[in-house]
């Protein structure tokens, strides 16, 4: 499948670790994570973007993979991170951010989750809505400087109307959207935020979409920010899609630094600084996930094959019917006879790949299911009372863990008597 690797006899290796070994050690089922995927994204996106416009950052999504290990793996490679909420913010100063590097996003920001922001000196903290600048107004002291430097740093989200193509819940600038300000009244947040005594307005930030799969909308949202005039920062989101499938071609980090810098290049100023959030495209492809199969069933013209997780472990599928590839991992991926790869759950949703050429499926294989870095872990839940599985980040033939599997006390943790 996209992104692995197969030893001689054909069965999958993970960053140089063969996978029963991995299942052995770790159980199933597993998020494996190839440490050198994340980091080799990581380079590709701060450079590619600094070679194009030196005066710029990428900043990490952490949504997509918000566990310590990866904070701190991308904070290693000098990435910025954005944090959707105190939660995320609060695991991002764990694995020591920068502060001044943090971007604080979210459309319903409470006053708790502010006041930790400006108290943990986050850089940047985008206004969503009206009700985030009353806020900020209301926690922080007027700054005699804050008309010329000082304050705290703010960018005004924009909603400019623009439907990429992906599912209808990941996209997010189209009208009607819950994120961000319309025009209109995203000039009216500036015009106020520029008199603000205590704000300092930095910029805009436009983010219209995930698992967007052509150049085309990232180039009008650029179009978009320029024309609500000049300012020192433009933040462009994130929203490249990964390759799921084999039929699947979204465009290289490449020609998406291309597309946002080459319009930035005629329509932004030339000292502006530009900053990025990637989430998907940074961690999708470091993952793949390992089952253990627990049943083979044949009927209703389908061939069943059961593995020990699933919706507990990857919404992708019932939320957004996400497609994924999937393999016996220990044998050659032959033709095989197209399988429904079903998860342990009570639900008939709980599918992870509706029809896929499995070759001889036994219990008790190892699947892989691969490119599940991204918003897996993230929104993995206990449905079930299904226990989270534990990460494993593997590099150069080592493995370790880096998140515990659940336990069933874990279960109980919080349930009081
Ligand atoms: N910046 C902002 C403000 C965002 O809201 C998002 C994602 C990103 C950056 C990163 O976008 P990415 O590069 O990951 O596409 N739970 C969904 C995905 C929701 C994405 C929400 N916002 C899923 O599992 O597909």
């Amino acid at each position: 499948p996209p992104g692995t690797v197969q030893d001689e006899a054909g069965a999958l290796v993970l960053g140089g670790v063969p996978v029963a070994e991995l299942a052995e050690t770790y159980g199933t089922p597993a998020l494996i994570v190839d440490e050198a995927s994340i980091r080799a994204r990581a380079r590709q996106y701060a450079r590619g973007l600094a070679a194009r416009w030196p005066n710029s950052r990428a900043t990490f999504a952490s949504k997509a993979f918000p566990c310590t290990a990866v904070y701190r793996l991308l904070v290693e490679e000098g990435l910025g991170v954005d944090v959707a909420g105190g939660g995320e913010l609060t695991l991002a100063l764990a694995a020591g951010a920068d502060p001044a590097g943090l971007v604080v996003h979210g459309n319903a920001k409470t006053e708790e989750e502010l006041r930790l922001a400006v108290e943990a000196g986050a850089g940047t903290i985008v206004v969503d809505n009206f009700d985030d600048i009353d806020k900020l107004e209301k926690i922080l002291a007027p700054t005699p400087t804050a008309g010329s430097g000082g304050g705290q740093g703010v960018l005004v989200r924009i909603t400019p109307d623009i439907r990429p193509d992906t599912h209808e819940a990941i996209s997010t600038g189209q009208h009607g959207s819950k994120f961000g300000l319309l025009l209109p009244q995203a000039r009216e947040a500036i015009a106020r935020l520029r008199t603000s005594d205590r704000l300092r307005l930095d910029g805009v930030h436009v983010h219209v979409g995930s698992q967007i799969l052509d150049l085309e909308p990232f180039a009008q949202a650029v179009e978009a920010v320029a024309e609500l005039g000049e300012f020192a920062v433009y933040d462009l989101g994130g929203g490249l899609g990964s390759r799921y499938t084999y039929p699947d071609h979204p465009p290289t980090v490449e020609a998406y630094l291309d597309a946002i810098t080459d319009v930035a290049k005629r329509l932004l100023p030339a000292d502006a600084r530009i900053l990025i959030e990637p989430g998907r495209s940074m961690v999708a492809e470091s993952g793949v996930s390992l089952y253990r199969v627990v049943s083979v069933k044949r009927g209703g013209g389908h061939t069943f094959v059961a593995v020990d997780g699933g919706m507990g472990d990857n919404l992708e599928v019932s939320l957004y019917q996400q497609r994924f590839e999937a393999a016996v991992a220990t044998r050659p991926t032959g033709e095989g006879e197209l399988c429904r790869l079903v998860g342990h759950h009570c639900e008939s949703g709980d599918t992870l790949s509706a029809d896929v050429p499995l070759d001889d499926p036994r219990v008790g294989d190892l699947i892989a299911v691969p490119v599940t870095g991204a918003y897996t872990y993230a929104l993995s839940n206990n449905y079930n009372g299904a226990r989270r599985p534990p990460v494993v980040f593997v590099r150069d033939g080592e493995h370790r863990p880096v998140v515990r599997r659940e336990t069933y006390a874990d279960l109980m943790r919080r349930d009081l008597p």
